[in-house]
């Protein structure tokens, strides 16, 4: 596509006013945003847009001979499926960020692109404006990939930066995460950790070259962090960060999960605060590599967005490399995590069996256990540890050392 690229837009709320600025801006992206798909046309917005752009009715971008490419940051996961699907079997390009539909349709979004001849990138569904997908997918193309790991939740990361560092209350932090436009419409999908989890899934397809359902993924959140936690985490001399990971811990086997994590200040993550995202890449011969940037917002998000638009202009497509060419790895559960549980009025000793047992610390202020526990165990008390008195982190463990 090395002709202007005509855009049809869907959806006009924090992130798809911010492509209307960077579009516009980037006067090298010979670029023309030509209709605008929303639900309200009337909603008064802070962009303004010239008469005749705004639309509710997809067929208006569909049915016009000119748009070439489908730009979709829709702020509902159905919708977004519909529209992304629809424009593939029309053989219209898509860029989308609509990481929770991404993250559960992928396997069938890769072959509607195969089937239809026609491509979808999705830089900006990870980590805002951080270029991870494109980079996994491009340079770290071969099988030398030990890790992916890092703080791909802006809003969980502002709060707990929030209460952490400035000792704010976790509600208040909240509903600033929300105000400052990070947050999504429903914030329980940030600090559940279920955002993060979306990104992981679509970065271990561009990493290790496999599809995981998202309900195959451990994933604890943020939401019953307590004040007894900050403390225990201060008087260590750690942060606690939401941490997101998919990582090889044998020649054939690789293990993810997403899970608050006690962070020491060697780690390249530690310093990661507010909305910022930072994700660290570990593989052989090279040790870690760093990536650093703003994880959410509409500006941030909208750059990657742009970078996509001018990258479908050269013709680039994701082309799934190694799903098709590497000895894929085996994903598992079977490997030993050693945990944090806070707990108060749940029996934690009594109901879960450990491994092995660290530290056992109990109080009227609530108790704690470290422990060593396998995944597979941990996921099997999975509702259990959703009591509002529990908070549980992992102490990371190292999983592979092959740096030469
Ligand atoms: N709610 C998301 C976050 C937005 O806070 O990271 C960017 O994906």
């Amino acid at each position: 596509m090395n002709h202007k690229i005509k855009i049809g837009l869907f959806g006009f709320g924090t992130v798809g006013q911010g492509v209307y600025r960077v579009v516009n801006r980037a006067k090298n992206a010979h670029a023309e945003i030509r209709r605008i798909c929303v639900r309200d046309t009337a909603k008064k917005r802070d962009v303004e847009v010239p008469e005749g752009v705004l639309t509710d009715r997809a067929e208006d971008l569909f049915e016009d001979p000119e748009i070439n490419l489908i730009v979709e940051v829709v702020d509902d996961a159905e919708a977004s499926y519909r529209i992304v699907t629809a424009a593939l079997r029309g053989g219209i390009p898509v860029v989308s960020g609509s990481k929770a539909m991404i993250a559960e349709h992928l396997p069938e979004l890769i072959r509607l692109q195969h089937e239809y001849r026609t491509a979808m990138l999705y830089d900006a569904s990870s980590c805002g404006s951080i270029p991870v997908i494109r980079n996994l997918e491009e340079y770290y193309d071969n099988d030398l990939l030990l890790e992916v790991k890092g703080i791909l939740n802006g809003s969980s990361n502002y709060i707990l930066s929030r209460v952490f560092d400035h000792g704010e209350d976790y509600s208040g932090a909240l509903l600033k995460a929300q105000k400052l436009g990070f947050a999504e419409s429903d914030p329980t999908f940030d600090i559940s950790g279920k955002d993060s989890l979306y990104k992981l899934i679509i970065i271990t397809v561009h990493a290790l070259g496999v599809y995981i359902k998202p309900e195959d993924v451990f994933t604890y959140g943020i939401s019953t962090i307590h004040d007894a936690d900050i403390r225990y985490a201060r008087e260590k001399g750690v942060k606690i960060k939401l941490v997101a990971q998919v990582v090889k811990v044998d020649e054939s086997r690789f293990t993810m999960f997403v899970m608050p994590e006690f962070v020491s200040p060697s780690r390249y993550i530690y310093s990661v605060d507010n909305e910022y995202n930072g994700v660290v890449i570990r593989g052989e011969c090279y040790d870690r590599q760093f990536m650093f940037g703003k994880g959410a917002g509409g500006l941030p998000t909208a750059s990657s967005i742009l970078s996509d638009i001018m990258a479908r202009r050269h013709g680039y497509r994701y082309e799934y490399k190694k799903m098709g060419y590497m000895d894929t790895p085996e994903y598992t559960t079977d490997v030993r995590l050693k945990v944090y549980i806070h707990y108060e009025t749940t029996d934690i000793p009594g109901k879960m069996v450990f491994e092995r047992i660290h530290e056992k610390y109990t109080s009227s202020a609530g108790n704690y256990i470290i422990a060593d526990i396998s995944l597979r165990n941990l996921a099997r008390y999975r509702s259990l540890l959703d009591a509002p008195d529990i908070f549980l982190a992992n102490i990371p463990v190292f999983f592979l050392d092959k740096d030469d």
